[in-house]
């Protein structure tokens, strides 16, 4: 017998997004993929209403909840992700192929993945969300794109009702952004998502905060895993490069269960070479980051920072103290509140600096 579509029911939502907003909404659990062909018959059947309108509301498909602004009473339906397994898939000449269910939590499979000895995703420790909400945004932190480690994606074209193996330049992946996003959060099902873990791994200790740390500076009592001559200049181990980012990030950035966020609010905004040289020229302390195509990346977090945010209030939400870029819930707060304070914000640093903050988590209404 085909296994039956997962069953919608109404359910309060609010440990079920990081910044804390009370919501419900109607929700069913994708624990199986064998349910997946029934619940596309089921969307298509909804999508065949009357004048060719969705007689059902339509989908949203929801990981761990820390990418989304979440109204009260969304008229989405909500399809929540809790596909689980990680297994070794593959392995070539040169890498590890680890294939993780959309539904694993990202740290605790970056963690396994260094214990069971598949280095290349340390850089990515303690980042909120799942697995398959990973491509979506495209996370990035200290130096590393996820792009850069991805295999492939498997997921469900839910409109199509087919399932798809999308390889990473299939994905349309840019900075904070792929294919998964721009489609919108109901036509893409990812399942599974497979990564290659470099056999010959190397540290990547670009980015300041990192290589600065002092947990990865050697002083002489060798690094673990370095395994070099004496003499010759260590390199530390995957491990220790993910307790440095672990406490990098404990340090600057709230703890969703302690204080409700959703990471950097805006995503660091790119803008042309003539203006960012204006900028510099106007605001000595700029913080710059010229990209390959030419163009010239700046720190949101120091723009909003200098326009007078950071660490301030509005009703019951803020700015983050120690990480402008973060907007925390100090308790009670609405999607309304929220939004409210992003567009103060995003309105002051444009008069300041005439550039435009684009917000980076999504608005489930
Ligand atoms: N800065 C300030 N004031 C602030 C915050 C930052 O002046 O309040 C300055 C810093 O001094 C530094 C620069 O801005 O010179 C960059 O700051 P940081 O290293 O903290 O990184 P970020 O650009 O603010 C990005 C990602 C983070 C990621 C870090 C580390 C985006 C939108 N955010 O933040 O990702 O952890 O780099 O790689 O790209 C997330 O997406 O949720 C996230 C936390």
């Amino acid at each position: 017998m085909p296994a039956q579509p997962p069953v919608f029911s109404d359910q309060d939502l609010q440990a079920r997004n990081t910044l804390g907003l009370p919501a419900r909404a109607a929700v069913a659990v994708l624990e199986d993929e064998s349910a997946i062909p029934a619940l596309c018959e089921a969307l298509a059947a909804g999508r065949n209403g009357p004048e060719g309108r969705e007689a059902d509301a339509p989908l949203f498909v929801l990981g761990g909840g820390s990418n989304v602004v979440i109204e009260a009473r969304p008229h989405h339906r909500i399809l929540r992700v809790a596909l689980r397994g990680i297994r070794l898939w593959d392995e070539t000449a040169g890498h590890w192929i680890v294939e993780a269910a959309a539904g694993e939590p990202w740290h605790g499979f970056v963690d396994h993945c260094l214990s069971q000895g598949w280095p290349g995703l340390e850089n990515l420790a303690l980042i909120p969300g799942t697995v398959g909400a990973a491509p979506v945004q495209n996370i990035g932190a200290y130096g590393l794109e996820l792009d850069q480690r991805l295999h492939s994606v498997v997921a469900w074209d839910l409109r199509a009702g087919r399932e798809y193996e999308l390889r990473p330049d299939e994905c349309g992946f840019a900075y904070r952004d792929s294919l998964f996003k721009r489609d919108g959060a109901g036509r893409w099902l990812i399942v599974r998502v497979r990564f290659a873990l470099p056999k010959a791994w190397t540290p990547r200790l670009g980015y300041p905060d990192l290589r600065d740390h002092p947990g990865l500076r050697d002083e002489g009592g060798g690094f673990g895993a370095g395994g070099a001559a004496r003499g010759a200049p260590r390199t530390p181990s995957p491990r220790r490069i993910f307790d440095a980012v672990c406490d990098i990030r404990r340090r600057k950035l709230p703890d969703p269960a302690v204080l409700g966020n959703a990471g950097s609010f805006f995503k660091n905004p790119v803008i042309g070479a003539s203006q960012a040289a204006e900028l510099a020229r106007r605001f000595p302390g700029l913080r710059t980051y010229p990209q390959a195509d030419g163009r010239v990346k700046l720190a949101a977090g120091w723009l909003i920072e200098q326009a007078g945010w950071k660490g301030r209030r509005l009703g019951p939400v803020g700015m983050h103290e120690r990480q402008a870029l973060v907007l925390v819930n100090h308790g009670g707060a609405q999607a309304a509140d929220v939004l409210a304070l992003a567009g103060a914000v995003r309105a002051d640093v444009e008069k300041r600096f005439g550039v435009d903050l684009e917000r980076e988590p999504v608005v489930l209404d």
